[in-house]
């Protein structure tokens, strides 16, 4: 029997409910027994919805136990009646010390809703005391970051997830995967992934966001720290997890109206990318939390030597050799079909679950520690590309990640290109 793993939630701001529900949907797997804050109020408030969603929970799994007449689906609804019903007597613990709630509270996993800047620290601490990791995303601000967590992680034997899971675990994203994998459309030599907002630009644009979004310093980058980070997490998935090996980038901060706030603003608005990767694929990646494009196709296409995915549409190449009359190849006629996706007949876990799954298994979250590295050295290198006005190797990325002073920044941008 799988063990039931005790969370404690580290950032109890805005993101943090989804971290308390996505646990709350698995009681058989999962238990929040702590969550702490610096913000003492925010700390208390999470802890208040933690015993209220689980007592909700409890009282609709006990009237539907009444009311079902299978005796299987009962007996889980009483079962997971009396796992909701136990926060009442447990309580949540609250801190506001995520060093404390590791050392003194007895958990298996912290799942981390803070800002990027305080994704690093609490993720040493945890793995170096043997706790698994779910982190949000973006999964660091710098490619070293990313590197000191993923080599904590496994150094300590514990999992390290982080949240753009959601992107990969669903049917369509596991079948074009395994086209592309498997060698069904060919020799894969190229793709591009757009996606641009109108205006979607936090605290210019949206409102009710944290102040660190536009700070570098904090959050790494704008757009593609922010948004873009689920589309390259999804493209590394779908590539088979290719190692970076160059990365170009332009950065673009500007649209119109400017920001007029008194907060520091220094992130991009939009970027475009194009990695190299080690076995020879390159992709393009154009991202913008703000654009005014219209009517320019968005989504992923993917292009092979014998088919090709534009979005999830998978088209099979079918030509045909035209012949002479004495049978010699003498044009090639191309015929580009589009053919159903082969589905897998299986179900996919939720992103919480296929977190709590490998802390119970051998098995590795699909966003794991290795992609989010690759993920961050296409952000960061994304963005130093873009401040050197040329193409970076990965090695050349943490050589100058290296070079930098503390407290680690992320890459300003001046306003314009
Ligand atoms: N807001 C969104 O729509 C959204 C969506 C998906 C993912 N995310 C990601 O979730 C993370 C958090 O974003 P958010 O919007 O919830 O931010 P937020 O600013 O609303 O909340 C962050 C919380 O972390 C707390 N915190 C800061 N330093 C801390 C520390 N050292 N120890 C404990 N708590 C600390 C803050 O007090 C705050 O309550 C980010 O990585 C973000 O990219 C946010």
């Amino acid at each position: 029997m799988a063990k039931r793993i005790k969370i404690g939630l580290i950032g109890c701001g805005m993101i943090s409910g989804s971290h308390i529900n996505g646990y709350l949907a698995h009681p058989q797997h999962a238990e929040i027994v702590a969550v702490c804050d610096t913000v003492d109020e925010n700390a208390k408030r999470r802890a208040e919805q933690v015993l209220a969603g689980a007592e909700t929970r409890a009282n609709e799994a006990a009237a539907n136990a009444k009311k079902t007449e299978n005796p299987e689906s009962r007996e889980n609804l009483k079962e997971n009646a009396a796992r909701w019903t136990e926060y009442k007597d447990n309580g949540v613990k609250v801190f506001n010390d995520f060093n404390e709630m590791i050392k003194t509270c007895e958990l298996d996993a912290v799942s981390l809703a803070t800002p990027p800047f305080v994704h690093e620290a609490p993720t040493l601490a945890a793995a170096n005391a043997g706790k698994h990791v779910f982190c949000e995303k973006p999964m660091a601000r710098t490619a070293t970051e990313a590197r000191n967590m993923r080599e904590a992680c496994d150094k300590a034997g514990v999992k390290l997830a982080y949240q753009s899971g959601g992107t990969c675990l669903n049917p369509t994203s596991y079948a074009i995967r395994d086209y592309v994998t498997s060698g069904k459309i060919g020799d894969v030599h190229y793709g591009r992934l757009t996606s641009y907002r109108l205006r979607g630009r936090p605290n210019v644009d949206m409102f009710g966001f944290g102040r660190w979004f536009l700070n570098s310093a904090y959050s790494g980058g704008g757009t593609i720290y922010d948004t873009g980070v689920y589309d390259i997490n999804r493209s590394i998935y779908l590539l088979g997890s290719p190692q970076p090996a160059t990365i170009s980038g332009i950065a673009y901060r500007g649209m119109l109206p400017e920001y007029t706030g008194d907060e520091i603003n220094d992130v991009e608005e939009f970027a475009s990318v194009f990695v190299r990767f080690t076995n020879g694929m390159s992709f393009t990646y154009e991202h913008g939390w703000s654009s005014n494009m219209a009517g320019q196709p968005q989504g992923i296409f993917i292009f092979g030597s014998k088919g090709s995915f534009s979005g999830n549409r998978l088209f099979l190449e079918k030509g045909k050799w035209e012949t002479d009359d004495k049978g010699n190849r003498r044009r090639y006629q191309g015929n580009l079909e589009e053919t159903p996706l082969e589905l897998p007949d299986r179900h996919f876990p939720d992103k919480f679950r296929d977190f709590l799954n490998a802390c119970n298994s051998d098995a590795q979250p699909v966003s794991n520690g290795d992609v989010g590295q690759k993920v961050t050295e296409i952000m960061s290198g994304a963005l130093l590309s873009a401040k050197l006005g040329r193409e970076i190797t990965v090695e050349e990325l943490y050589e100058i990640e290296a070079l930098r002073t503390e407290p680690t920044p992320g890459w300003p941008i001046l306003s314009g290109i």
